[in-house]
């Protein structure tokens, strides 16, 4: 072949091979921790069927459940490296990265998943999606998932009952703080050890919704489980402000709709998701549920709300309040 005819035949590998990479699907790996028989595991799966069918060739979807790509200890560094695009920590895992995030940890702070709406929906909620704009993480969401009840290897009836005992909690200092209030000793671990943590009994209890409980067969190996409601766990659905802005804008705003409703489905479910999972763990009759009477629930809030105070300066005595007042009767 002549220097000419080498020349063309490279120009025309060369186009086709940008022909292939412009007809190459943005690809999103989507990286969670919990089943996929959860509010997060079925918004996901919601929201890559909803790519596929509208964007399908342009976008694809790929997620990856039960901390199958990356723990949430570790996701939001691999999205800050491009490793992943989309992840939905829960609302306690983001301390390395705001401060402003820890108000959904402090406990009694919400009655009901409706407080916490509420408050996601006001000015104060939605401002604090975008508290990690300056770290390169942009919040798109929140994702519910429920409220948390307490699981021991006894019963835990009163604070006093939880004393000296070893907890694992999500990696938040307000949590650490929750259970040093009452005496007990916190251990943060990433979700995907905390079976293990309980049935060789390295931990006696921790803390978690009814489907985390239900999905991961916690009741199966705690012989008690108090129906506290104490405090919430929901999620930020995150990614990285260099891939979401990066792409397209036509694209971006068709994901950004297909996300919004994978969520508001998601968020739909949790509810009903709750009560069934709650039903089956009292069904399965491999633990009892304590409920708690109004004495019993008043020493647990004298017991933990002084957590407030301690992290009043950190997240602001306003805005602490303004969250409160969506429980009032
Ligand atoms: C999750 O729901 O994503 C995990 C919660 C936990 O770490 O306990």
């Amino acid at each position: 072949m002549n220097l000419v005819r080498m020349g063309v035949a490279a120009a025309a590998l060369l186009v086709l091979a940008s022909a292939a990479s412009a007809a190459d699907p943005i690809v999103i790996k989507y990286s969670h921790v919990v089943a996929e028989n959860t509010p997060k595991g079925l918004s996901a799966l919601k929201f890559r069927d909803l790519v596929a069918e509208r964007l399908g060739g342009k976008v694809k979807v790929e997620v990856f459940p039960n901390s199958q790509l990356f723990n949430d200890d570790t996701v939001l560094q691999a999205m800050l490296l491009g490793d992943v695009q989309l992840a939905a920590p829960s609302l306690s895992k983001f301390e390395k990265y705001t401060q402003s995030l820890q108000i959904y940890d402090l406990p009694f702070l919400f009655k009901d998943m409706e407080a916490v709406e509420k408050f996601q929906n006001s000015p104060a909620g939605q401002k604090m999606l975008d508290s990690m704009a300056k770290k390169g993480l942009l919040g798109l969401g929140y994702l519910h998932n429920g409220m948390k009840q307490i699981s021991a290897s006894k019963p835990l009836r009163v604070p006093a009952d939880a004393a000296g005992l070893k907890f694992r909690i999500m990696t938040s200092d307000v949590l650490a703080a929750q259970f040093d209030a009452l005496k007990a000793t916190p251990l943060k671990k990433p979700f995907s050890e905390v079976f293990t943590l309980l049935q060789t009994r390295a931990v006696d209890g921790q803390e978690n919704t009814w489907s985390n409980i239900w999905s991961q067969k916690f009741h199966e190996v705690q012989p008690y489980i108090t129906e506290s409601n104490h405090g919430v766990l929901d999620y930020l659905v995150v990614t990285s402000a260099e891939f979401w802005t990066g792409m397209p804008a036509d694209i971006r705003k068709e994901v950004k709709k297909a996300l919004d409703e994978s969520i508001a489905y998601g968020n739909k479910t949790s509810h009903e998701i709750a009560e069934g999972d709650r039903k089956k763990i009292a069904d399965s009759g491999r633990t009892t549920i304590i409920q708690l009477d109004d004495r019993q629930r008043a020493l647990w809030v004298d017991a933990m709300k002084p957590v407030w105070k301690q992290f009043e300066k950190e997240i602001g005595p306003d805005l602490i309040q303004a969250a409160a007042d969506f429980s009032k009767p």
